[in-house]
């Protein structure tokens, strides 16, 4: 299945880079810059990264369930990747209010 229709990049191609990624230590994340990267695509519209991210995760457990990563390294970036997802989403609410409160201020007329 594709999963990134700008770079071309399958669900497949997630699941290898993944498993790459995770293999080469415990200090990086499999976020979907790091696996585009790793994948030499760039995101161009970024409509994907749910999906991307959804694939990722889907990654890391078939990883967990072959046991070709060591479960406690798969476990913390899980938990390293959901903190993020938290903070984008906590950041993406406040740049929502902001712009909601800017749009019911009264506009000022122009002399
Ligand atoms: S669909 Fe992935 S960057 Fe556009």
């Amino acid at each position: 299945m594709i999963v990134c229709s700008c770079a071309v990049i399958s669900d497949r191609d997630i699941d290898v880079a993944v498993s790459e990624i995770m293999s080469t230590g415990p200090g990086i994340l499999p976020t979907p810059g790091v696996v585009f990267r790793h994948l030499n695509k760039k995101m161009n519209c970024c409509t994907c990264a749910p999906v991307t991210v959804a694939a990722i995760y889907a990654a890391m457990d078939r990883l967990a369930q072959t046991t070709r990563v060591c479960p406690f390294v798969l476990a913390e970036a899980r938990a390293k990747l959901i903190r993020i997802e938290e903070r984008r989403q906590q950041r993406q609410l406040r740049i929502n209010a902001e712009i909601a409160k800017r749009a019911r201020r009264p506009q000022r007329a122009i002399a």
